[in-house]
């Protein structure tokens, strides 16, 4: 589903040259929930928005389903980016409109005529649990129903990836428990890929298949969480699992601390 190869990224400020990665090479397989985790800094958004070309890689490659980004023109990098997804930290929803005509946006981008773009919505609102707020306004919404919509803003266009950076991090415990949830569920009964990305361990164990471990831009460690948790390789991710609280030698009193899962 994604192959990414030698990826570096430098920015240049007028402070100087930032390299927010360096040299990263991993790959994703279809159907996966793919995790990356690593503390403020470490380059997990510069990641992701590398992913669908949001910025562009100072060097290495990015492939999404057999495509080499950097070699699709804008016709057919819009076309690429239509199968994947985002949803972000805060939502992004457009204040002006009604959770419907939010959800409606990108299949309005695309040129869905009107009855579709109206069927569609409703399936889902109806997928995200939020059938009975389609006429409400963003400022009307809990910080968990935003997200839903975002979530069913982010699947209009039936991406096959669907993209998430820190998607739970400004919800409560019991609120980012059933984002998760949802997500999982979209991964199972949708088979789309998700790359999941956050500071937050306890939601890496609590629905990934496999996580990254990113510490200034390097990609220090990848593996099952099972195993990356319970016997982590490199420093940087013993650093994370301490700071975290969780226990690596004893995850199942972890999951309980944590009240995910
Ligand atoms: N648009 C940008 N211009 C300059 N530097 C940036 C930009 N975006 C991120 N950075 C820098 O790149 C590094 C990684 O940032 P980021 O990818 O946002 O990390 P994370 O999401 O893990 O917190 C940081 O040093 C950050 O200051
Ligand atoms: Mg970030």
């Amino acid at each position: 589903m994604v192959e990414v190869k030698h990826l570096t990224k430098v920015y240049t400020t007028p402070a100087g040259k930032v390299t927010a990665l360096a040299d990263v090479s991993f790959s994703v397989e279809r159907g996966e929930i793919f995790g990356v985790m690593g503390l403020s800094g470490a380059g997990k958004s510069t990641l992701i928005r590398c992913l669908n070309f949001l910025e562009r890689p100072t060097s290495g490659e990015v492939w999404i389903e057999g495509k080499n980004l950097a070699t699709l023109d804008r016709r057919e990098l819009a076309r690429a980016r239509q199968g994947i997804g985002m949803i972000f930290q805060h939502f992004n929803l457009l204040k002006l409109r009604t959770v419907a005509q939010n959800v409606a946006f990108p299949l309005e981008i695309v040129g869905e005529r009107p009855e579709a773009i109206r069927a569609r919505v409703r399936e889902l609102l109806d997928l995200v649990g939020l059938a009975d707020k389609a006429n409400a306004y963003p400022h009307q919404l809990s910080g968990g129903q935003k997200q839903r919509v975002g979530i069913a803003r982010a699947l209009a266009c039936r991406p096959r990836l669907l993209l998430s950076d820190e998607a739970t991090s400004a919800l409560d415990p019991e609120t980012t428990q059933s984002i998760l949830a949802l997500l999982k569920e979209i991964n199972r009964s949708l088979g789309v890929t998700i790359i999941l990305i956050t500071h937050e361990l306890a939601v890496i164990r609590a629905v990934c298949d496999r996580v990254a471990v990113l510490e200034g831009g390097r990609l220090v460690e990848v593996g099952p969480v099972a195993e990356v948790f319970s016997r982590p390789r490199a420093l940087a991710t013993r650093r994370l699992i301490a700071i975290s609280g969780l226990t690596p030698a004893r995850p199942e009193l972890a999951s309980d601390v944590v009240g995910v899962v």
